[in-house]
């Protein structure tokens, strides 16, 4: 009998999730069924969307029901297969379960990954995968900077956030990020070639403003945010007349009440928009902005890093550094 390792949700986690909302549980691998394949999973993304799949609502996806393993992005190989697009051996990426077997089907998010165009197949849940293409689509799809401009970034040190400044950049936009700490904020300005960095720790509304103002005395025609709460308040306060704020996530509102944004009243002043922006918009040209990313790498365009753990046992404190800021690049659990 073939093993199957599962991180499992047990109840809802009330704020940040906790020991008691998981159990590590065993049980047979499963069986396939026509036209499917069993996935050795090696590696499962832990991205911070998942702790809003966690929620009972559920958002722009089901919640994970209680009793079932964690969704998440995986890249694994195929042991088992009753489909000849999926052979035996052959690396694939899907949006799968934290486990050890998943069942795999072809479906818009399973697909065969060549991991010898990448400098590591890791690379698929990183810059090549979901976070590379959010990045991607954010930057030449939805916002289209161009010189003259600044974009703001929070979480800019982050896996989304650091593409984001990179690609941006590269379109001639001044490029300010917000971060947590010195040496994340050394880090944009060396490594990820952002114009300024701001350090968002122990900074209210009104200082965080303040200094933003200071970073960028055009003010600011793109907002990405990728944090919410403090510092979308923070960069409302400085948009340019006809500012694009993107919302492309809000962290520091995922385990609590929403903070609820005071400055709104800027979007009318400023006549600027806020739109909300997922990923999934662009489903039918990923494998257009998985080959820009992968050139991009292969032409030492772009850096990006990746913070790899091992071991399904810690799927949990995994997931944590999320939300700690304790996380060096794409947070990425190894399960083999
Ligand atoms: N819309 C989409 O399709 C899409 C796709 C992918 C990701 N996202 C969103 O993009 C954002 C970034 O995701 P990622 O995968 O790149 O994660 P990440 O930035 O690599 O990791 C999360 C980072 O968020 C920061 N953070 C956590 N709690 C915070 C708080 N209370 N205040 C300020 N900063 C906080 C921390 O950085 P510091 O050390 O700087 O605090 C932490 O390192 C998330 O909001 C995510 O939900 C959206």
């Amino acid at each position: 009998m073939i093993a199957n390792r599962r991180f499992t949700l047990v109840a809802r986690p009330q704020g940040l999730p906790c020991e008691s909302d998981f159990r590590l549980t065993q049980e047979p691998a499963p069986t396939i069924g026509e036209g499917e394949f069993l996935v050795r999973n090696h590696y499962a993304s832990i991205d911070p969307a998942i702790r809003g799949w966690l929620e009972p609502g559920g958002n722009y996806m089901e919640p994970v029901a209680l009793g079932d393993a964690v969704r998440a992005s995986t890249i694994g190989i195929v042991e088992q297969s009753n489909n000849p697009a999926f052979p035996l051996g052959q690396w694939v990426m899907g949006l799968n379960k934290i486990e050890f077997y998943s069942v795999g089907r072809a479906d818009g998010f399973t697909h065969p990954i060549d991991v010898s165009a990448v400098p590591s197949p890791t690379a698929y849940l990183s810059v090549a995968g979901a976070v590379g293409l959010t990045a991607w689509f954010g930057v030449e799809e939805v916002m289209k900077p161009v010189a003259g401009q600044t974009l703001l970034v929070s979480g800019a040190a982050g896996a989304v956030g650091s593409l984001i400044g990179q690609l941006a950049r590269r379109r001639g936009a001044r490029v300010v990020g917000i971060a947590g700490g010195p040496e994340k904020c050394a880090k944009l300005t060396g490594r990820y070639h952002y114009d300024a960095a701001i350090d968002y720790r122990g900074k209210d509304a009104d200082a965080l403003g303040a200094a933003i103002a200071e970073a960028c005395p055009d003010g600011v025609d793109f907002v990405y945010e990728n944090v919410g709460g403090v510092c979308l308040d923070a960069a409302l306060m400085n948009i340019n007349t006809g500012a694009l704020v993107v919302i492309c996530g809000l962290i520091s509102e995922y385990n609590s009440a929403p903070y609820g944004t005071r400055n709104v009243w800027q979007l009318l002043v400023k006549t600027a928009t806020m739109r909300g922006y997922l990923l999934t918009q662009y489903l039918d040209k990923f494998p257009e902005g998985a080959r820009a990313m992968a050139d991009l790498v292969a032409q030492g365009a772009i850096v990006y890093d990746e913070h790899i753990e091992e071991g399904i046992d810690n799927a949990l404190s995994s997931m944590l550094r999320l939300f700690e800021g304790s996380n060096q690049g794409k947070m990425i659990l190894k399960l083999t």
